[in-house]
C-alpha cells in the first residue's frame, strides 16, 4: 500500500499553448444567441468579462437553431465573430456541443426524435432532453452539426475544450429504444433467454418470457415488479446515454482530435452511473447548486438531507459530491462547469448568497480539485423561465452591483491561486458509492419503503465523519481499485458484484482496514438474494453472520452499548450510542464484539464488530447509528491509521480544510492547504508550520456597501473572519503530511 494515492507533476486540465503559464480557469456559460441583434451589449460583454477576470466561456451551449436555423443551411457567422471577439480578449472558449436541445423543424420534419415516457405517451416539441438517442436521424443531424464545429472551430486557437451537450439525462421508451434494449439484453445474456429468465427470477407471478420480443422496458402500467428488469433498464439508460456520447465524441475526433472532450455531471444525480461516463471523457466537470444559507433540502446534488444545515455541514456535503466527480474522472483536477454567482431561481426558496459566501463556496471546488470555477450563466436572459436566475450580469446591465464584486473577488482569487492548476488531491481514504448498488437496493421492497433508507445520506455521513478530521478522502465505485488506499468504507453494500469480495478479501490481507456496515452483502450483480447467508461473499472477512435485519418506525431507538469507549484524543469518552432505522441480527464467526444492544429481544447480541484477517482488520457497523458514533469511530481510526490529512490539529467545525499536492521535477513537493471558515462567525486556525507560507487570504466581504474596508483587513495567520479563505503553500523535500 502507498502512502499517497498519486505523486506526479502537474497535469492541466486544458492544453495549454507552449509558453503558457498555468491559471485556474473563471467564467460562465455564455449565450450571445439571446442578444445578436445588440452589438453594443456584445460588446460590453467583453469589457466586462476583462473586469470580472473571466479567462474562459462555454459557448453554443443551446445554439442549434441559431446553427442550422433550417435542415442543412448553416449561419456560422455570429458564432465566428463572437470567437473572435473572446479570442482578442484572451477569454479561451469551451465549444459546446448543441445536442441538449433541437430545432422545432427537427421535431416537425422527423417525429421520431421526439422522446416517449414510460407510460408509452409522445412528448409534444418543447423544453430541453426531450429528444430519442437511439433515434438514427437525430444521431445523423447530431454527426452534421458536430463535424460541422469541428471543421470549423479545432484550429481556432481559443477552443480548448469541447463541452459535450448538457447535463446528459433522462430515458426514452419508444419502439426504436425498446429494439436497442433488447438487442442489449442479448448481448449481456448471450443469447441465452434461459439465462435471462433466471437473472430476472422471472417465474414468480408467471412472468417468464419465451421469446425476447415480449421483453419491454419498465412501465407504470405494465411491468413495474421485475428487480432484475429494472435494474438491466438502469444500466441500459447508462449504456445508451454513453453509446450516443461516443457518437458524439466520434464526430468531434474525426475532425479535431487534439482538443479535449467534457460533458457536464450533475453530482450525486440518479439516473446515470457517472463512473461509466466519465471513462470516455478527458476531464470531468459538473453543475452545483447548493442551497447556502438554510434549510438544505436540496443540495444541488440531488441529495436530500433531513436536517436544518448549518453552511459549514453543507460544505461538507458538496464536498462529498467534488471528491465523486474527481474520482469519476479517475481522481484527474475536474471543472466546476456551472454555479450561480448569486442565486437560483428553480429551488422553493431563492435566497442569495449572504457576504463572502460566493467566494468560500467558489473555493471550495478548487480545494477538493477543481480548476475553474464558471457560472450559470454571463448574462440574465430578458425573458423565459431562466430570466430570474443568478447571473455575473444583471438585467440592470453595468458592474456595479453586489454579485459583480463578488464574482471579480473570485477572478482576483483563482489569478492569485494559478500555479495550483494541475495538482493532485491526494487522498488514501476511499467509500464507495455504487450507482448499480443505489438503484437496486431502493428498488428493494424492505425492508424499509418509506423514505429512511438513506443509501446517499450514509455514504455522506461516513465522508463528513472523515471530514471533521480535515481527512483527505475518495468517493469510488465498488469496481475501482482499492491497493492504494488505507482504509475503505463500504456503507450499505447490498450489491456484491463479481470480484468485488475478492478484491476486499486481498485488500485486508495485505494490511487495508475495512468497515462495511449493516444491509450489506445482500444481493448478487443480478439483485438475487445470496443462499449461504449474509453478508453473502463478505462473511468471511467480517467474520458474521447476518441472520436478520429489523426496521424501526421513525421515533424507535435501541442503544449500544460499548465494551470501552472509543480511545483517542478527540473521541468523546461515550459508552453508549442510539441506534435507529436498520439493525442487523449477526452472530460472531469469527469476529470480536466491540459492542452490544441494549434493548428489545436482541439486547446482548453484537453491534459493532472487528475481524483480524491477514495483516488488515474488518469492522461491521451493525445499525445505523447516531452521528457522534461515526465521529467517535472514525477518530478512533484516523488515530491509528494516520491517513493524509490537510492539518492534524483540531480545527472548529465550521473550517473545512484540504489539501492539494505536486511532485516538481527537481524532487522536491509542494502542498497546497486551504482553511474556509463556512461560518459568519470569525474561527482560531493552526499558524502555519515550517516552511509554509499564506499566498492567499479573501478580501473583506463584500455587503453591497459603498465603504467596503481595505482587502485582508480582519485576517491574522490564526484567525479566519466569517466566511473567510486562507491557501497556504508547503515547499519541501518530503510532503509534509501522510
Ligand atoms: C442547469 C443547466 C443550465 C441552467 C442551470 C440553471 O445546470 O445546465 O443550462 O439551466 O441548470 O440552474
Ligand atoms: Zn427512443
Amino acid at each position: 500500500m502507498r502512502a499517497h494515492s498519486t505523486v506526479n507533476n502537474r497535469i492541466p486540465v486544458i492544453r495549454l499553448i507552449d509558453g503558457e503559464s498555468p491559471r485556474l480557469l473563471h467564467g460562465a456559460d455564455y449565450n450571445p444567441d439571446q442578444w445578436l441583434d445588440s452589438p453594443a451589449i456584445l460588446n460590453e460583454d467583453i469589457r466586462l468579462m476583462q473586469l470580472a477576470r473571466v479567462n474562459v466561456v462555454s459557448l453554443g451551449i443551446f445554439s442549434w437553431v441559431a446553427l442550422e436555423p433550417e435542415e442543412d443551411r448553416f449561419t456560422f457567422d455570429w458564432l465566428d465573430e463572437t470567437i473572435e471577439r473572446l479570442w482578442n480578449a484572451e477569454v479561451f472558449v469551451f465549444l459546446a456541443t448543441p445536442t441538449g436541445a433541437r430545432p422545432t423543424w427537427m421535431s416537425q420534419t422527423y417525429p421520431e426524435v421526439l422522446r416517449v415516457q414510460a407510460n408509452r405517451v409522445r412528448n409534444l416539441h418543447g423544453g430541453r432532453h426531450n429528444h430519442c438517442q437511439t433515434s438514427p436521424v437525430y444521431r445523423e443531424r447530431t454527426r452534421i452539426i458536430n463535424t460541422r464545429l469541428a471543421e470549423r472551430y479545432g484550429g481556432h486557437p481559443a477552443v480548448r475544450l469541447w463541452h459535450l451537450s448538457n447535463e446528459y439525462r433522462g430515458e426514452c421508451h419508444c419502439p426504436l429504444c425498446q429494439q436497442a434494449f433488447r438487442a442489449w439484453l442479448e448481448e449481456r445474456y448471450a443469447g441465452d433467454l434461459d439465462a435471462l429468465n433466471k437473472a430476472w427470477w422471472t417465474s414468480f407471478w408467471s412472468h417468464t418470457f419465451t421469446n425476447w420480443d415480449q421483453i419491454e422496458s419498465p412501465a407504470p402500467h405494465g411491468e413495474p415488479h421485475v428487480h432484475g428488469l429494472n435494474l438491466d433498464w438502469k444500466r441500459f439508460v447508462t449504456y445508451q446515454t454513453r453509446d450516443f456520447m461516443r457518437a458524439e465524441i466520434a464526430a468531434i475526433r474525426a475532425v479535431s482530435p487534439d482538443i479535449p472532450v467534457t460533458t457536464n455531471l450533475m453530482g450525486f444525480f440518479p439516473g446515470i452511473d457517472y463512473f461509466k461516463i466519465g471513462a470516455d471523457l478527458d476531464v470531468v466537470s459538473w453543475d452545483s447548486y447548493p442551497t447556502w444559507g438554510g434549510f438544505g433540502s436540496d443540495t444541488g446534488s440531488q441529495m436530500e438531507i433531513d436536517f436544518q444545515a448549518g453552511d459549514w455541514r453543507l460544505a461538507s456535503i458538496i464536498g462529498t459530491a467534488h471528491d465523486l466527480m474527481r474520482c469519476c474522472g479517475g481522481g484527474k483536477p475536474f471543472l466546476l462547469m456551472e454555479s450561480t454567482p448569486s442565486m437560483t431561481n428553480w429551488t422553493p426558496v431563492a435566497k442569495k448568497k449572504r457576504p463572502g459566501v460566493h467566494l468560500a463556496s467558489s473555493l471550495l471546488a478548487v480545494a477538493h480539485g477543481s480548476d475553474s470555477v464558471q457560472y450559470f450563466q454571463w448574462r440574465k436572459s430578458r425573458g423565459s423561465v431562466e430570466k430570474l436566475h443568478g447571473a455575473v450580469i444583471d438585467h440592470v446591465g453595468h458592474e456595479h452591483t453586489r454579485v459583480f464584486a463578488d464574482v471579480a473577488d473570485v477572478g482576483d482569487a483563482l489569478d492569485a491561486l494559478g500555479e495550483i492548476a494541475g495538482t493532485t488531491y491526494p487522498a488514501d481514504i476511499a467509500v464507495i458509492f455504487d450507482w448499480e448498488n443505489k438503484w437496486a437496493l431502493e428498488d428493494a421492497k424492505g425492508p424499509r419503503n418509506d423514505d429512511r433508507l438513506l443509501y446517499t445520506e450514509t455514504v455522506e455521513r461516513h465522508h463528513h465523519a472523515l471530514t471533521r478530521f480535515s481527512a483527505q478522502v475518495d468517493v469510488i465505485d465498488s469496481g475501482r481499485p482499492f491497493d492504494r488506499y488505507k482504509i475503505l468504507i463500504a456503507p450499505m453494500l447490498y450489491m456484491i458484484k463479481p470480484g468485488v469480495a475478492e478484491r476486499i478479501v486481498d485488500f485486508v490481507r495485505s494490511g487495508g482496514t475495512f468497515v462495511a456496515t449493516y444491509w450489506t452483502g445482500i444481493v448478487n450483480e443480478s439483485d438475487l438474494c445470496f443462499t449461504s447467508g449474509f453478508p453473502g461473499p463478505l462473511a468471511d472477512v467480517l467474520g458474521i453472520w447476518s441472520e436478520e435485519t429489523d426496521a424501526l418506525y421513525p421515533p424507535e431507538t435501541n442503544t449500544v452499548r460499548m465494551h470501552a469507549p472509543f480511545t483517542g484524543a478527540r473521541t468523546s469518552g461515550a459508552r453508549e450510542y442510539q441506534a435507529r432505522d436498520l439493525c442487523d441480527l449477526i452472530h460472531l464467526r469469527g469476529a470480536e464484539s466491540l459492542a452490544e444492544y441494549g434493548d428489545d429481544f436482541y439486547a446482548g447480541r453484537p453491534a459493532l464488530t472487528r475481524n483480524a484477517h491477514g495483516d488488515g482488520q474488518a469492522y461491521y457497523i451493525a445499525s445505523r447509528n447516531e452521528e457522534c458514533f461515526l465521529g467517535d469511530f472514525y477518530a478512533a481510526l484516523v488515530e491509528t491509521i494516520r491517513p493524509t490529512r490537510a492539518y492534524d490539529e483540531e480545527l472548529p467545525e465550521s473550517v473545512h480544510a484540504t489539501l492539494r499536492h505536486a511532485a516538481n521535477d527537481d524532487g522536491t513537493v509542494t502542498e497546497y492547504r486551504f482553511l474556509i471558515n463556512f461560518d459568519s462567525d470569525p474561527a482560531r486556525v493552526p499558524p502555519p508550520a515550517d516552511g509554509e507560507a499564506v499566498i492567499y487570504r479573501s478580501p473583506s466581504p463584500n455587503t453591497g456597501a459603498a465603504d467596503r474596508p481595505a482587502t485582508g483587513a480582519s485576517h491574522s495567520d490564526t484567525r479566519l473572519p466569517g466566511y473567510g479563505v486562507q491557501v497556504r503553500r508547503f515547499h519541501g523535500p518530503h510532503p509534509r503530511t501522510g
